[in-house]
């Protein structure tokens, strides 16, 4: 069994990557969004965005309040299944 702790099981991105990347210099959430690509799967961050600014505070020693999540942008008009399935 594997010591991975898996904190976005969309991306498969693990705790270990993400606690790297902080180490390089990523320190927003929204700075690891486009470096890991954290928050992009298909549940669009809700299972793994508290726990990686959770994980963000501890190695920031910032308080939750001042990291941000990062803004969400949902399409501008609805969009049918039909229309997307079309050529
Ligand atoms: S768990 Fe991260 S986007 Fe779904």
């Amino acid at each position: 069994m594997s010591d991975k702790v898996f904190i976005c099981r969309c991306e498969d991105l693990t705790q270990e990557e993400i606690e790297q990347a902080i180490d390089e210099g990523f320190t927003t959430l929204e700075e690891l969004k486009c470096r890991l690509r954290l928050g992009m799967g298909p549940c669009q961050g809700r299972s793994c965005l508290s726990l990686a600014r959770r994980i963000l505070c501890k190695k920031t020693n910032k308080s939750t309040e001042e990291i941000k999540l990062p803004p969400s942008r949902p399409p501008e008009v609805p969009v049918s299944l039909g229309t997307l399935a079309s050529d």
